[in-house]
């Protein structure tokens, strides 16, 4: 039956019937995707310009991975965690010195992964530093974007993400992103404060990139004030931004790491926390887990992702290439008044659309972009994010940028 070939429209249809209506896809039904590229099922190629939301950092059905996944769905997918599997402990030494960290607690999607953080941070806040039961705080950030779990949202101050979803989960203090008298003013006026949970740049918000030292500050304030500091990279993460992780640009080492999307290269789910002992070792059997999490699928798919990660220097071209890219826009923002700026890191950037936020301008160019052969969606209004694979080469950097230009110019 999924061979049996169908329309973009019918395809649409069937979406539009069957489905809930939990998303506003743009219209253009994919059918195949190879390293930078994604084919609709009438033929069409396009530059895929968003990655499943930086999971295909890696490109489309990287050969690599896929191999790692074929070989292991032919020999064990799934044991759950009431047996020990022949994969998971590689995976767990391969991903914990990979990233230097002692232990890693695997799960499946990202909201499951910054889940699994907050409890960790909880459970750490009342064994290792006597925060009385039930009253343990977490900062988070405005505009923050964790996911879409019931306590996730609880601290969102999206209102299409949080209303009539309540009752919500107390325990987290909203703060300014990128504002360290916010922080510390929290930190020295509210008690029971167990850990400050921050995206090192907010992707869902448009790519808000903080201000130079703002995390190595936020980390030490965090020293200071003996809470936690976890690091939401579930987007960041995994050479996006220049780096393997975007906490390194300002050497900064979470107590708490938190990775998804990329962590598979977008082939299958999968998520980890990573901590060290004293802090992880808090977790015991019975208390935290997931029928998938840690399967030997995920692991094995995992360790090739991140291999193809290191063997093709992915993290120094998304360096290079984000470069290139910002000074390429910055002459269309320098000659359009249509674009008022452009931002970001490494290759996980934004133009911002010179109209008001309700305005279906973005909307209407990225409808324009499709026609012109390259894929990108809106975020917030008049935001339009721009993060195409990691394995992108300089020419086809500069063809999508004329082909931004040309779209630009259109309108
Ligand atoms: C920073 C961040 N955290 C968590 C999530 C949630 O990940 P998932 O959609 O896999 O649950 C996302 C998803 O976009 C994200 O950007």
């Amino acid at each position: 039956m999924v061979s049996e070939q169908i329309s973009s429209q019918q395809a649409i249809n069937l979406e539009d019937k069957y489905g809930a209506h939990n998303y506003h896809p743009l219209p253009v039904v994919l059918s195949r995707g190879e390293g930078v590229y994604v084919w609709d099922v009438e033929g069409k190629r396009y530059y895929d310009f968003l990655s499943a939301y930086s999971a295909v950092n890696q490109g489309h059905c990287h050969p690599k991975i896929i191999d790692a996944l074929q070989k292991q769905a032919t020999t064990l997918t799934l044991t759950s965690r009431a047996f020990y599997n022949d994969v998971l402990g590689k995976y767990e030494k391969y991903l914990t010195q990979y990233f230097g960290f002692d232990k890693v607690l695997p799960m499946n999607t990202g909201a499951e992964a910054v889940e699994t953080a907050i409890k960790l941070c909880r459970k750490y806040a009342y064994e290792q530093k006597n925060i009385p039961e039930n009253e343990a705080q977490i900062i988070v950030c405005k505009n923050n974007f964790h996911g879409r779990t019931t306590t996730i949202i609880s601290f969102s101050n999206d209102e299409d993400a949080r209303k009539n979803f309540g009752p919500y989960t107390a325990g987290f203090i909203k703060i300014d992103y990128d504002n360290l008298d916010a922080l510390e003013n929290a930190l020295k006026s509210t008690k029971n404060i167990a850990g400050f949970l921050v995206e090192p740049i907010q992707g869902e918000a448009g790519v808000y990139v903080p201000s130079k030292g703002y995390l190595a500050k936020a980390k030490a304030l965090c020293e200071k004030y003996d809470v936690l500091f976890i690091a939401d990279e579930v987007q960041t993460g995994i050479a996006r931004t220049g780096k393997l992780l975007a906490v390194n640009h300002e050497n900064v080492v979470p107590d708490i790491l938190i990775l998804g999307k990329a962590l598979s290269g977008g082939v299958y789910p999968v998520s980890a926390v990573l901590a060290n002992n004293n802090i992880m070792n808090v977790i015991k059997p019975g208390q935290h887990g997931s029928t998938f999490g840690g399967n030997p699928l995920a692991c094995a798919v995992a360790i090739a992702a991140l291999e193809v990660i290191q063997d093709e220097k992915l993290a120094d071209n998304a360096e290079k290439l984000g470069q290139l890219f910002r000074s390429e826009i910055q002459k269309i923002v320098d000659s359009f008044d249509l674009v008022k700026l452009v931002r970001g890191k490494g290759l996980l950037n934004a133009i911002i659309i010179n109209d008001t936020e309700d305005s279906t301008t973005a909307w209407d160019i990225c409808m324009k972009l499709r026609d012109n052969g390259l894929l990108a969606k809106p975020t917030h209004g008049n935001i339009i994010r721009f993060a195409p694979p990691l394995v992108m080469n300089e020419e086809q950097l500069l063809d999508c940028v004329s082909i931004i230009k040309k779209t630009i110019q259109e309108f």
